[in-house]
Order: C-alpha cells, then structure tokens, then sequence
C-alpha cells in the first residue's frame, strides 16, 4: 500500500485525510504539533474505516518518525486567514512552519514528492522546493483545481447544468488576481460566452476570484477546506494512480508562459513521477496580459523570501 502524510491535520488537513481513507489509496498518516489531536483524528478515521470498507492505516503523531518512507507528502499546517487578512498576509507567519515541515519530512522520505497547500500558497510552494534541495518535478502547490472548481460549480448552478459538463479554467497565482480563462471554458464543448450574457459571466468571474474570502467572511474563524481538501486527494489519486491527469496547477516555470523561476497556476500533467509536464494554452493579448500582471504580484511575494 502507498503510504501518504499530511502535515497539518487541522480542517484541510484531516478532511483529506478523510477523502482519501475513503478511496483506499493509501496508508495515511497525519502529523500536527496540536499533542493529542492528530492521534486522536487518526483513531476516529480508523474506526470508520470497517463501516466504509476501506483497509487503510491511519495514524497521527506529533513527530516525524512515523512518516518514514512516505510517497507522497501533503503540506497544509499553517496559519488560515482571519476575515480581512489577504493570503499574503501570511507569510512570515507560515514560512518557518513549511520549512520545518519540509525538513523533517525529507528527512524520514527522501524520495517523496512535496503537495504543498499553505498559503500564500505560490510562495510557499516555492519555500518548499528551495529549502527541500528539490527537481521541479517534485514540488506542486494545490491552487488550480479549487479556484476552477469554484467556477465550476457556480456556472453549473446558474445554468442548471451537472457539474460534470462544466469545465472552466483558472490559472494565474492564487491571489485576488487570478485568472479566469472565460475563452477556455465551456460547458459540453459550447463556450460559456455563448451559453451566459456577458454581465453574469463577469460576476461569476469576479466572485470566482473572491471565493476564498467569501468563505473567510462567512466562517470568521478559519477558511475554506471541504474544496481545498478535495482537490489535493484529486492530485495525490493523480500520482499514485499515475493518471496523467492534465489539472492546473502551481508549479515552478522554466519560459512556460513567458515566465520563469516562479512557481505559478497553470495546467500541468501528474503522474507517478510528480509533474510530468506543462500544457501550454494559446493565449490572446489580454489574457497574455492578465497573466502577466498576476505573475508579478506572486514574484513580488517569492523575493519578499529573501531566499
Ligand atoms: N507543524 C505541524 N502542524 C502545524 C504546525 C507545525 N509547525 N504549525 C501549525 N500546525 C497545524 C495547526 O496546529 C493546525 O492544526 O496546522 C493546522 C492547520 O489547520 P487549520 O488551522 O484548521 O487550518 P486549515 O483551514 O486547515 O488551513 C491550513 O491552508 O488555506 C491554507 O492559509 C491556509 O495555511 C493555511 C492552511
């Protein structure tokens, strides 16, 4: 059996724990530096694993020797926004805790490969591939899938469609400033454009871009996870089953999109070995453009590392 770890066993954390106990991918084991509660969520998770048939280990531990030999290793520990707090609010805060998780879960598993989902999330993903020594391939942050599938699932509310026929693309950093690719998306093959009036789509765009905080505002003590939590399980399904799954992605740009040496969303392919390669998009002038300007609020955010 696979064995995956999941740094963080706070709400993301643990509910893709959840997810993934549930598709008997693999052994799980959840670390968190709370003593008590990632045992505690483990046992729980344990106990309902005979009633949904699933024969995975789950452990939690406050320490790092449990994760020994770990596939796969999912960041999420960290603090969430506070209503008000941008993601880049939380730098400072969330840096010293994805380097040390970084090096401490390299060390039990040298060969695993890092699915980081703190925030700021491009930032941080960066950190990680810095500090873990690492090839491109080995470091993807979560970003994509979510803020796609918040598109998603509002345009198939609008128009009463399932979810399934919905495809929408979100690349960009994982800021106020992403980027909704409205050319890209269609439902069943027909360009959203052609199936929503120009002024429904512009609010679905702009309220995609503010689903974080809307969810922020509504909590008032944490942010999202259900969403977040089920696209890293669709990511670590991607490697272990080593799917070819074309997702978008952060992941560290070589001249990609005319960009590089920043981590950043776009649609990428995952296998067994990580990042099997980027997909490029042809773009027109004002998407070129919109990419552009998110490119340079996540570099501001990577130098502000001083790395
Ligand atoms: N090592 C291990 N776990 C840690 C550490 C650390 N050094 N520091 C904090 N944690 C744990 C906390 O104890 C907490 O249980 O990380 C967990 C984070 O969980 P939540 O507070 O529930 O936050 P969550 O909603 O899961 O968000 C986690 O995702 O969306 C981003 O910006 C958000 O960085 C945040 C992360």
């Amino acid at each position: 059996m696979p064995k995956v770890t999941i740094v963080g066993a706070g709400q993301t954390g643990a509910t893709t724990a959840h997810w993934l106990a549930e598709r008997e991918l693999a052994d799980l084991v959840l670390v968190d530096i709370v003593e008590g509660m990632p045992q505690g969520k483990a046992l729980d998770l344990s106990q309902a694993m005979p009633i949904v048939e699933s024969d995975v280990r789950v452990v939690g531990s406050n320490d790092y020797e449990a994760t020994a030999g770990s596939d796969i290793i999912v960041i999420t520990a960290g603090l969430p926004r506070k209503p008000g707090m941008s993601r880049d609010d939380l730098l400072e805060a969330n840096r010293a805790i994805v380097q040390a998780a970084v090096e401490a879960t390299l060390a039990e598993s040298p060969q695993a490969i890092l699915i980081v989902l703190t925030n700021p999330l491009d930032a941080m993903a960066y950190l990680a591939m810095k500090v873990g020594g690492l090839p491109r391939e080995r470091v993807i942050g979560q970003a994509g899938i979510l803020d796609s599938a918040r598109m998603r699932s509002f345009v198939a509310l609008e128009l009463g469609v399932s979810v399934q026929n919905v495809y929408c693309y979100v690349l960009g950093g994982h800021g106020d400033d992403m980027v909704p690719l409205v050319r890209h998306s269609n439902v069943a093959g027909v360009p959203l454009d052609r199936m929503l009036s120009s002024a429904r789509l512009e609010a679905i765009v702009e309220r995609t871009r503010k689903g974080g905080g809307e969810i922020v505002g509504l909590l008032k003590t944490g942010s999202a996870f259900y969403a977040p939590s089920a696209a890293l399980a669709q990511m670590v399904e991607a490697i272990l089953r080593d799917r070819h799954l074309v997702v978008p992605a952060s992941v560290y740009l070589e001249g990609e999109y005319g960009q590089r040496g920043i981590f950043f969303g776009v649609p990428v392919q995952l296998g067994a070995s990580g990042l099997e390669k980027v997909i490029e998009y042809e773009l027109n002038d004002s998407e070129r453009e919109a990419l552009k300007a998110s490119a340079g609020r996540v570099r501001e955010t990577i130098d502000a590392l001083k790395l």
